[in-house]
Parts: C-alpha cells; structure tokens; sequence
C-alpha cells in the first residue's frame, strides 16, 4: 500500500470544487449505506483494464473514450444507454479496421454524475443560487430547494450506476455485440447519412471476411472475440466522499480498489499534487487519467506522475491533454518531451473537447466538430514529429440525434442548436458526428501505422 495512505486520508489535504451539504450527519449516513452496498466493478476488471492500457502505452491499442459530460436521473433510459453503447461499438469499428489493432473501449458512462463548476455561484437576474454540481449531488432546476446539495442524491446515482453497468454487461456478453450484427449497429438517422454509408460499406467487408472465416470454422459460436466485446467504466473521480464509500480492498490482492468504475480520471481544476483528489487516487490500482490542460507545467507533470504511479507501472496513467486548438502545439510538445526525458510510462489521449467550448450567439454552449478534429490531427501529428504513439481519444458524445454541437455532415448551425439540445452539462458529438471522428482519427493512424 502507498506510504501513509488511508481511503480517508484526503479528509486531512487541501480540498476545491466540494459542495457544501448543510445536513453533515445525512451525509455521514448516507457515506455508511453505501460503503455497506455491493461494489459496482470488480478489481479483477480494472486490472484487466490496466493490462490493455499497458499495450495502449506500448503502440499495441489504442483507447476510445467517450460517453456523456454528465450523466443525468432524466436521461435514465434503456435507449440511451443502447445508443451510447452502439455508437461506441461503432467507432470502435471504424478505428479497427483502420488501426489493425485492438480499441480498447471505455465509456463515461455508470458514474458520470459529478461537476467541477467554473464558479461556485450562478446569478440569474437578481437571484443567486449554488451552481448546479452534477444530479449526484443537485437538481439543475434554477431553485432554491432544489439546488440545495442532497447527500441522498448519492444512492441514486450509485443505483443507477448498477443498473447502468447491469444493461452494458448484457450488451457486451449477451449477444447484441456479437460481430455478425455489424450491420445493425447501423441504425435510424445514423444510416441516412454520408458517414453511414461510409460505415455500411466498412460492415459488408466485415461481413464478407466472417463469411470466409466460417467456412474456415471460426465464427461466433466458436469464438468468444467474435461474439462479444470488454467495455469498461469511467469518470471523474470528483467526489471523494462517494468514492472513498465505494473504495475496498480486493481479497485476491490484497490491494485498494475503488470500486464504484474500472477507470478514473482527475479533472483539470482538481490536480494540485498536495490536494485531496491527487491524494485519494495516489492509493488505488485503478487506472488512472490526469486531465492536462494550458496550466499544467511539465515539471508539476511529472511530480503528479511520481505520486500516482511512483514504480512507472505501464496502463496506470493515461494523460488525456485537452488545451484547445489554439494552444495545442505550444503545450503538447513541452509535456512530452519532459514525460519522454523522464523515462515515464504513460498513454496519451486526446480530449478535444473541452479545450474548445464556446458560447453560440444565441446563448447555447457548443463545439464546432472542425475545431475538434483539428485538434485531434495536431494531437497526432505532434506525437508523430515526437516519436510518440497518440494512444487515444476521449470525447463527450451519445449515440442519440442530439443538436449540441455543430457541424458534421448535417451540417448543425448554431442556430439549429435549440431544436433537440438536451445535455446536462457540456454540448456532446451526436452519432454522426461521432462517426465522422471515428473515420478521421482512422485516416490518420492507417497513414501512421503503415
Ligand atoms: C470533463 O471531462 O467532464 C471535464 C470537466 O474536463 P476537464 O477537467 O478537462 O475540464
Ligand atoms: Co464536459
């Protein structure tokens, strides 16, 4: 275990972005229930996780991230759930075939309920009420009640959470991710669209080699990779008190795990090496992702670096830069060269979100999908200049046919935004428009892996 780590021992360390619960004995209550509730994942899975980052670290695989900003109590459906997990089964198609190496998948899903806010306040008119935090911990209604931070919030999102992950293991093991249904993942509005076509006609040569292999033997039933996919769980490990509760030692280890998703990131406001985030991950085995944005200096990179992963074990980190396309090439470089000098075994992923959020004239915040891919080509073609493997990609995005960025084939404008904008929080890729990443990051790795 890490020297003079508890699961608790972040209580004692400078703490930002924490609500203020006005019921501290409801808190406690509710922190005791759930640290008694069955854990969400199994520490086996993020070892497992872990071992494919290792070969994301190596060039071997490359890591799709991707899934809702925030999760929400209103978007609690199976179709949502569906479609996320479909459009992610088709990225993860399209980089496949592309790349020729595996996608290792992993969702911002089954957890993704908490915020970091800019500011603690938000003023609507003469009124000021606690910015809204993510549904684990308010309601995003403008209202005084309901803003109030609610400890029981936390049992509902812990419950969503396991009938969340409970459907994406049955998606996963059961059937639907079985490779013969290639095609089918190509549904709706998806299917009308150029990037549609473009992935039905990736489906039919899947389809044709399946032919062949049968006829060689090999099919789904005969094969357990042909029938079914790993996806695992993500999010921002914000929250401590919920993930302290959710935190367990594995019995066939011996080690700390936090149990409540196979990976967790630490945001950009939230990584100050002697804060409590940093210290609460510093003692758990799960993968680990350390957001990197423009105020991140590569020396304090790499300090975070020694804390997290002071034996450079392979898949423990992934650092996920996200600086904006305007800032990419200034910062990018600098941290690399650093990690590189320093020896550090890391993976790097791209966030090309939320460096680029912008506010539309009519109001909406939003992302123009251009600006994400170029940050995304330059993300690649500055670890190609630097002889580093761009091992990834995390972006916010749902399979649904959402208006909340804009661009794509369709060709969303701003002011079309208002027509099915319904995010909690950041504006996510709709499933075309996360497809035409899909096929732009394959270009690019076809290029570099050749
Ligand atoms: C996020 O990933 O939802 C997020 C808030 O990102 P960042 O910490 O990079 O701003
Ligand atoms: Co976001």
């Amino acid at each position: 275990m890490s020297d003079n780590w508890t699961k608790d021992s972040w209580r004692k360390k400078p703490i930002v972005q924490v609500p203020d619960y006005d019921d501290k004995k409801h808190l406690k209550d509710v922190e005791s229930r759930l640290a008694s509730y069955p854990p969400l994942v199994f520490a086996g899975e993020a070892r497992r996780l872990k071992e494919n980052l290792a070969k994301v670290s190596k060039g071997e695989a490359f890591l799709l991230q991707g899934g809702d900003c925030a999760e929400s109590f209103a978007e609690h459906h199976p179709d949502n759930i569906r479609d996320t997990f479909r459009v992610m089964l088709q990225m993860s198609i399209v980089l496949t075939f592309a790349a020729g190496c595996p996608i290792v998948k992993v969702g911002r899903i089954a957890g993704q309920f908490a915020k970091p806010r800019s500011a603690p306040i938000e003023k609507q008119g003469d009124t000021e009420l606690p910015s809204y935090r993510g549904d684990i911990i308010n309601d995003i209604s403008f209202d005084k009640e309901l803003r109030k931070p609610d400890p029981e919030r936390q049992i509902m999102a812990y419950r969503q959470s396991a009938s969340t992950l409970n459907l994406l293991r049955a998606f996963a093991q059961g059937g639907y991710a079985n490779l013969d249904h290639v095609h089918k993942w190509n549904m709706g509005f998806v299917r009308e669209s150029k990037q549609g076509e473009q992935y039905d006609a990736l489906a039919s040569r899947i389809s044709e080699s399946l032919n062949f292999m049968d006829a060689m033997g090999i099919n789904s039933d005969s094969s357990q990779k042909l029938r079914s996919v790993e996806f695992f769980t993500s999010h921002e490990s914000l929250l401590l008190g919920y993930e302290e509760a959710l935190t367990r030692i594995d019995s066939t280890s011996g080690d700390w795990y936090d149990t409540s998703a196979h990976m967790l990131w630490i945001g950009d406001r939230t990584r100050q090496p002697d804060g409590a985030h940093i210290e609460f991950v510093r003692g758990v085995k799960n993968p680990i992702g350390i957001k990197c944005g423009p105020s991140l200096e590569a020396d304090e990179l790499i300090k975070l670096i020694d804390i997290i992963n002071p034996e450079n074990e392979a898949g423990r980190i992934t650092l996920i830069s996200r600086f904006g396309v305007d800032k990419v090439s200034e910062h990018l470089p600098k941290l690399i060269k650093k990690v590189e000098k320093e020896g550090k075994k890391v993976v790097w992923c791209c966030d090309p979100v939320h460096g680029n959020t912008i506010k539309a004239s009519n109001g909406y915040k939003t992302r123009y999908l251009d600006t994400l891919l170029s940050e995304v080509k330059q993300f690649i073609d500055i670890h190609q200049s630097e002889g580093t493997y761009a091992g990834g990609v995390h972006i916010e995005n749902t399979g649904q046919n959402v208006t909340e960025c804009c661009g794509g084939s369709f060709e969303i404008l701003e002011e079309d935004l208002s027509s099915r904008y319904h995010t909690h929080c950041d504006p996510r890729l709709n499933a075309n428009q996360s497809l035409d990443m899909a096929f732009l990051i394959a270009e690019r790795l076809k290029e570099i892996r050749s």
